[in-house]
């Protein structure tokens, strides 16, 4: 099938290289110039693992192409996914900027030729699509379309997978024909069996905000039940996997951390809220995530300042991962952001380091001295903080940390090692809900 993609972010680029990789024809159109120049030389601009191969082998094989152009790509496809961009709005009020969904509605309307089905793949409010519908018709008020809702639940860092073996596929469509052609570009996972979730429009839109939500509520709820066990000497590894391993509750999602980031969770939490709120309906456990969430990223600037004796002016703090989690260097609501400026402002010297978001982090971080490896970072520091569980923090060369150290205190906010070890090894070891060993 034919199917064109607006927008090449994230979302818009995996998606046509793996539509690609299907065997559709797929056309992925952008404004921005430069990047489809780049993209048509090959040049990836995110790093997602896997993602450059599928859309080199697909651009050689002719079913991939970039373009600015609007003509033949859209009045050829079948479908059209809108995969723009949809910030949240500068007013900072909740609500998500829609204004690229509808340029894309207006731009696309004038090219429409022969029945088309366009189909929201943006996260969007609920409402979005009826409202694309409306932009189309006025713009071109004999095109023959449908709207359809297809949220994306594809994870950073392992959205290639994600998209070729989703747990589901929802699509919210109000016409059988739109339906029918939604089910063929999904054909190929019919064949392991994916559960197809076939429901209305604002029910797919809704479905999006809720899943997304529900993870956050349950990384919430184990952030606070660390900080339970902290107090009380419990181990909240121990009870995430006592709960998670009853099947009601399931055992993904309950990694206790510095708290959530990423382009997501905080975005659609909010919105989610602003739904409620307009509708005049309470959403109290989602609030609460939020205050949870803020609240702890607060609670381990503290942790650090406890962990370097108190205040941490003038010390030196080896940062380890900035990325809001591995595999990516997107820097988004990243908590090391919130949690390195209030240690920043607190007058402490940061060395940081990230296998891959050091670039990005360069621009939005005044004041970090960025360091090429981990060791690099970790010198002459008063603590080491392990913020980003990244593979290659997993098995660092503990006694060339401790050498190069000024003080061994090593702050690990994704639990990644284990305390005895740490203590044997002779640091000062502080963790997230489980208790502070000494080395000593
Ligand atoms: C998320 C959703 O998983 C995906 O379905 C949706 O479409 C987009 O948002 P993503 O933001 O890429 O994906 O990252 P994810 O792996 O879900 O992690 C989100 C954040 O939660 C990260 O900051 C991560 O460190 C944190 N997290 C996750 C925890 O703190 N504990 C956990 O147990 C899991």
């Amino acid at each position: 099938m034919k199917i064109a993609i607006i927008g090449t972010g994230y979302v818009g680029l995996v998606s046509g290289a793996c539509f690609a990789e299907f065997g559709h024809e797929v056309t992925c159109i952008d404004k921005d110039a430069e990047k489809i120049a780049r993209l048509q030389r090959g040049e990836i601009p995110i790093y997602e693992p896997g993602l450059d191969q599928l859309v080199h082998k697909n651009i050689s094989a002719g079913r991939l192409i970039f373009t600015t152009e609007f003509n033949p790509g859209i009045p050829e496809a079948q479908v059209i996914f809108i995969a723009v961009g949809t910030p949240a709005s500068r007013r900072g009020d909740g609500y998500a900027d829609l204004t690229y969904v509808h340029d894309a509605a207006r731009q696309l309307a004038s090219h429409l030729q022969g029945y088309t089905v366009i189909v929201n793949k943006s996260t969007v409010p609920v409402g979005t699509a009826r409202q694309v519908a409306r932009i189309v018709s006025e713009v071109n008020p004999g095109a023959d379309f449908d709207v359809a809702s297809n949220p994306e639940f594809l994870r950073e860092g392992a959205a290639i997978r994600d998209f070729m073996h989703p747990d589901r596929v929802v699509i919210g469509v109000d016409s059988e024909r739109a339906q029918e052609v939604l089910k063929a570009i999904y054909r190929p996972l019919y064949l392991i069996e994916t559960p197809f979730v076939i429901t209305g429009i604002e029910t797919s839109e809704l479905i999006k905000y809720a899943a997304n939500a529900f993870l956050a509520t349950k990384i919430s709820f184990i952030n606070e039940l660390a900080n339970i066990c902290e107090e009380i000497g419990a181990d909240v590894q121990d009870v995430a996997r006592g709960i998670g391993l009853d099947g009601r509750i399931g055992k993904k999602f309950l990694h206790a951390g510095p708290g959530y980031g990423g382009s997501c969770f905080p975005k659609d939490t909010h919105a989610l809220l602003r739904i409620a709120q307009e509708n005049g309906v309470a959403c109290r456990i989602v609030e609460s995530v939020v205050e949870v969430n803020s609240a702890q990223k607060a609670r381990m600037a503290r942790k650090i300042r406890k962990a370097v004796g108190g205040n941490e002016g003038g010390k030196t703090i080896a940062v380890l991962g900035l990325a809001f989690k591995p595999e990516t260097d997107d820097l988004r609501d990243a908590p090391a952001l919130t949690i390195i400026s209030t240690l920043l402002e607190h007058g402490a010297i940061i060395r940081a380091h990230d296998p891959q978001a050091m670039k990005e982090a360069a621009r939005v971080l005044d004041g970090v001295t960025f360091c090429s490896n981990p060791y690099e970072a970790c010198e002459g520091a008063d603590a080491v903080v392990l913020m980003t569980e990244w593979n290659e923090y997993r098995a660092l060369d503990l006694k060339r940390i401790k050498e190069v150290m000024k003080r061994p205190v090593f702050v690990d906010l994704r639990n990644v090692y284990m305390p005895r070890m740490m203590a044997e090894n002779g640091f000062d070891y502080y963790s997230v809900g489980r208790a502070a060993v000494t080395g000593r």
